[in-house]
This record gives structure tokens, sequence and C-alpha cells, in this order.
């Protein structure tokens, strides 16, 4: 069988096929340390669990509108504009079969081939790809390392030519935790406007953010700016909800209505008991401070995490501000010899990791930089302390 070849061009997602190892190893009974899931470890609130059984038993079982419930699209608008002050109308949003579909679907709606998408370095694994499903070009950016690889009005303005669609931040950020000052922000709003781009940020790390920073969306600073910008956004972070998938965009509701357009022909609506469950975690303010406690936690961790990492010499990180991930610089020890095997670059050094120590880690090649490893901190301390521990043995035995 012959396969196109836009097929081709695609990789399989790295941060899946790690967890996916580390799943297989530890079905096996061994003792793996995995610091590749992208996911809340904790479980999804009960109370979100009963309004889905709920929704179930009230038969609320059959399509929906393919752009998803107009009242749970309500209650994502006055979740927003509780949160950020800024309301969206129910036709500037619709909800996805996770934040992932928003993107493919942006892009689909957006692209004609070889026009272009500038996304900053590192960047998650599926941005890239879903640019390449949509006939687009990616174009990378890389921040400063001391500036946290951050985006800047200089660097876009760089990179915009007269086939620039878009310009993708992430932030929070995955895979290494940076968020942008609402200066920085407001810069970047700037070379936007100048240039009459569309800026897409990707704010489903938004709960999640550390050292008493206050998240703002993008579109709360420039509200005049709405058509220029566009919120990517989702349940599957803030409330554990990663299997259930269920996402959210905000934008132009021109783009949105195409958005919906390409939806109704692919998925059709996303999944109905999702969509009643999620309506409800929405309207319950009550469950805000649950997910408080859950992000003061990761914070513990990580500072936990951090203190454990500084005590590694071979190894140096970037500390995260938000989200659940440490971006590890393993640049120390590529081109240099593990037991008598030159390493010299991520994918290989996770395997080889993982085969010899048991711990699992994401490489860096997947977000674009290959001299890194993405640990997540979505696991008990006392496993990621010893995790540590192992890759410490690791690293200390390259020569
Ligand atoms: C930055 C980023 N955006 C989007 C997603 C996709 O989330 P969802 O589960 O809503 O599709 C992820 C998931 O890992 C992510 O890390």
């Amino acid at each position: 069988m012959k396969f196109s070849s836009r097929n081709s061009l695609i990789n399989k997602s790295q941060t899946i096929a790690v967890s996916n190892l580390a799943s297989d190893l530890k079905a096996k009974g061994e003792d793996v340390i995995s610091f590749g899931a992208g996911e809340p470890d904790f479980p999804t609130p009960a109370y979100v669990c009963s309004a889905a059984a709920d929704a179930m038993e009230k038969g609320y079982t059959r399509y929906t509108p393919a752009e998803g419930l107009k009242k749970l699209r309500q209650a994502a608008s006055d979740r927003f504009a509780d949160d950020y002050g800024f309301r969206f109308s129910e036709d500037e949003i619709i909800a996805s079969n996770g934040a992932k579909q928003v993107l493919y679907n942006i892009f689909q709606a957006l692209l004609d081939p070889k026009e272009e998408v500038i996304i900053p370095k590192p960047y998650w694994v599926s941005y890239s790809e879903m640019v390449k499903l949509a006939d687009g070009v990616t174009v990378f950016v890389e921040g400063k390392r001391e500036n946290h690889f951050k985006l800047t009005p200089d660097l876009l303005s760089s990179a915009i030519t007269d086939r620039t669609k878009a310009v993708l931040i992430n932030n929070p950020s995955n895979p290494d935790g940076r968020v942008y000052t609402e200066e920085e922000l407001l810069a970047l709003c700037k070379v936007v406007e100048k240039n009459d781009i569309l800026l897409i940020s990707d704010e489903i790390y938004e709960k999640f953010l550390f050292d008493d920073l206050n998240f703002k969306s993008i579109i709360s600073l420039r509200p005049d700016l709405k058509d220029n910008l566009f919120i990517v956004n989702g349940m599957s972070k803030t409330y554990s909800m990663t299997g259930w998938r269920l996402g959210f965009g905000f934008g132009n509701k021109k783009l949105i209505a195409n958005m919906s357009k390409i939806q109704s022909h692919s998925t059709s609506n996303p999944n109905s008991v999702t969509q009643y469950a999620s309506l409800k975690a929405l309207q319950n303010s009550n469950l805000n401070s649950l997910i408080k406690d859950r992000c003061r936690i990761y914070e513990k961790r990580r500072d936990k995490m951090l203190a454990h990492m500084d005590k590694v010499e071979e190894l140096s990180y970037i500390r995260p501000n938000g989200a659940f991930y440490l971006f590890v610089d393993i640049s120390s020890v590529l081109g240099r010899n593990y037991k008598g095997e030159k390493i010299t670059d991520s994918v290989r050094f996770s395997e080889v990791l993982l085969k010899e120590e048991k711990v699992a880690v994401v490489p860096g090649a997947g977000f674009g930089m290959d001299d890194y490893i993405r640990m997540s901190f979505v696991l008990p301390v006392e496993e990621i302390l010893a995790g540590i521990d192992r890759i410490e043995k690791f690293v200390k035995n390259f020569s």
C-alpha cells in the first residue's frame, strides 16, 4: 500500500511513544519511574464524574451541534469573563475534542499551501506536525536561554514574511514552563497589529502558575485587538480530564464558523456526556479551590525537584514558572561515551536511560531541542527524588 506524501512528513508523537514504552515495561513488572506523562496525576473531580453519570441517566447521549452545546459555550464564555474580564459571544467559541483538535482545525481553516506559522522553540510536539498536515510551513525561532527562550518583538518581526499567517505562543509553556509578563505580551501584540497577523495563544496551562504569578489571558490586555488574537484552552489539564477530550477555541467568529464546518465533517461534536460534565465543572466555582490546591502541590514538587536536581553536577535546567514540566539540558554529556557507546542525541539518551536505569523521560528532539530532555512532575515526590538519583547515577557513568 502506498501512503500519501503528507503522511511521510509527520513524525509520531514522541511524548506518547515514551509513555507507552514506559507503561509496557511497567506492565511487565519492571520498576520504572516515569517522568514522561503530560497529564495531571490527580483524578477527575468526583463532582464531574457524577455529572457525567447523571447526563447518561438523563439520556444526553445523542449528537449535539458540531461546535458544541450552546449552553456549554455560554458557560465557557462566563468562565472566561469571570477570570479575565473579557466576554466572547457563543459564536466566537468552539468546543472540540481536546485543545488538540482546536489547533488542528485552526490550521486547516487558515492555511493555504506554503503559508507560514511562526513557532518559538522549544514548542509542544504537535504544533509543527499540525501545520504540516495543513500543508503549511513552520518557521521556528529560538529565543535566548537567559530570557527563558521567550519570543521577543525583534525575533517575531524578523521572522515575518509576506507568507506569514500566524504566530503561535504557549503560555505557560510545555516543555519548559516559561510564562510571559504582561509587558512582553503587549510588546508582541504591537508587532501582531502592525503586520496584521493572527496570534494564537495556547493557554491550556493557565491554572498552573507558580511563584505568586498571576495569569492574564493575552486578550484581556488588548481587547481592541480581538480579531488578531485567538485563545486555545481546555478541560484536560485544569480539571484532570485528559481522557474525556474537550477543548475550547475563542476568537474571530468567521474563523470559528470555518473551524466548525471542518469539525462537522471530521468528528462532528465532541462527546456529548463529556460536554454535559464539563458544563457542570465550568459552572461550579467551588472547584476553583481544588484546582488551586493542586497547583500548590505541583509547586512544592517543583521546588523539591529543583533542589534535588541542583545536586546533579552534569545537568542544568530551565526553571519553570508554570505548567508541570522541567526542561533539562543534557548537552554536557552528549558526545560522550556510556558503556562504550557514544551517545549523541536526546532520543538515544532517553532510550539508554530507560533500558539501563528504568527511568522514562521525553527526548527534547520532539520539542525542537535535541540537547534537552523533558521531565514532568506529575508523580509523587518520593518517585521524583528516586528518579533523579537514578539519572545522576546514569550521567556519572559517562566517560
Ligand atoms: C501545550 C499543549 N497544548 C495542547 C495540548 C492538548 O491538550 P488536549 O488534551 O486538550 O487536546 C497539550 C497536551 O499535552 C499541550 O501540552
